[in-house]
């Protein structure tokens, strides 16, 4: 057996998520709120043209790295939306932006290579990294800085060795966005380090509240070929299931990353990538439902932030609530089994994702309203018993 892969961790949110849904089968009262789901349906359009593609006979396989319509919106929202000029010829539609990210990681590591990523992180980066043959470097954010991302802690785990950072903004699992101030950080980094990529997982990008606006790093002329943008359509258009994300890239990591991709996906699904290309026109629909996830996410902290001894600062974007327990001196796993048995609700440790010094749980608000609104009260409940 591969030992690379017996000594991965399984994904904590897959788990916890099938865990949720047994327990759901003989207490329907349990409440979810561990997955990364939106819990809208796919906007009607986009489905409509992959039935109909589908009905058409689009059953073959689709040679190339993706049909040529798609790649052509993608080059245009990217240099519309996100400021970003990029090669058609380079951009690489995969299987969910899952995917993008272990090609990306695959195309540039060679064994032993080492990738910075920011802790608290998304579950999945450091399997990837381990599957790849590289190191996975940890730089330990802080909360009480916010989280923020200093030069300091970038240029402490730089070695010899360093050939990628990877980011993700807005952030999974605090809700952070990439402030100017960061992203001039991290421009000044890569450009103290031309031998590093940056990838970065903007796959919240659309779920931004406020007045907060997307940086997009490859928007940056200066580091713009160094910059891997992976992104996609699961968040941002409620199409999880349909496992379509994309990467952006300069050609050598196009070229690296696609030649796996031939011999270990041979290409997309034609009909659903036709249903891809409706995606773009269904900007009223994705605003739609960023605005439900407002005003779920204002009632939840807001219901939680009354709670004493938690505390929730508001998500700037994606759709999880980073809260803090200050609770008897337990830790994020004995609060997630404390409110599953207490409070019906599952909920994510926030050691699942690296934040080992304070007591943090990520909760997801991609909920029914209803369902935030009962969760909000059992947790103040089963809170306020032991306090
Ligand atoms: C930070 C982050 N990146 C990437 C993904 C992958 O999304 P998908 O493969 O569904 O497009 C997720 C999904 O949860 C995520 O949270």
């Amino acid at each position: 057996m591969n030992q690379k892969i017996l000594q991965m961790q399984p994904s904590a949110s897959v788990t916890l998520m099938g865990k949720a849904k047994e327990m759901q089968k003989t207490n329907p009262a349990i409440i979810s709120l561990a997955g990364g789901e939106p819990d809208f349906d796919t906007p009607a359009p986009i489905t409509m043209a992959a039935m109909k593609s589908l009905l058409e006979g689009n059953t073959h396989y689709v040679v190339g790295p993706g049909i040529l319509e798609l790649r052509e919106a993608i080059q245009k929202k990217m240099w519309e939306e996100n400021g970003v000029v990029c090669d058609v010829n380079h951009i690489l539609l995969t299987p969910g932006g899952k995917n993008a990210i272990y090609l990306a990681v695959n195309a540039v590591l060679n064994p032993e290579d080492e990738v910075i990523v920011l802790d608290p992180a998304w579950v999945s980066y450091e399997p990837i990294i381990q599957a790849a043959g590289g190191k996975c470097v940890k730089v330990k954010l802080d909360y009480k800085n916010q989280y923020r991302i200093t030069k300091e802690k970038l240029e402490a785990a730089y070695t010899s060795k360093t050939k990628m950072l990877i980011i993700n903004y807005p952030n999974n699992p605090t809700g952070r966005i990439l402030h100017k101030d960061e992203a001039d950080i991290l421009e000044d980094f890569l450009l103290a380090h031309p031998d590093i990529y940056l990838l970065s997982d903007e796959i919240y990008e659309k779920i931004i509240y406020d007045d907060h606006k997307n940086i997009s790093m490859a928007s940056r002329e200066s580091i713009r070929d160094r910059v891997i943008t992976v992104n996609g359509f699961s968040k941002s258009v409620a199409m999880t299931g349909w496992r379509m994300g994309y990467m952006v890239s300069n050609k050598e990591v196009f070229q690296a990353a696609y030649k796996l991709y031939q011999h270990s996906l041979s290409c997309m699904s034609g009909f659903l990538q036709k249903g891809a290309v409706e995606a773009f026109g269904c900007l009223r629909e994705m605003e739609e439902m960023r605005q439900i996830y407002q005003q779920r996410r204002d009632m939840f902290t807001g219901m939680l932030n009354r709670i004493k001894g938690v505390r929730c600062d508001l998500p700037e974007g994606a759709f999880y609530a980073w809260v803090y327990f200050d609770v008897k001196n337990m830790n994020s796993m004995e609060v997630c089994e404390y409110l599953l048995e207490n409070a019906g609700v599952v909920g994510m440790p926030g050691n699942a994702y690296g934040e080992e010094n304070i007591c943090c749980m990520r909760f997801s608000f991609a909920t029914a309203t209803e369902d935030l609104r009962r969760a909000a009260e059992n947790i103040k409940v089963a809170i306020e018993k032991i306090q």
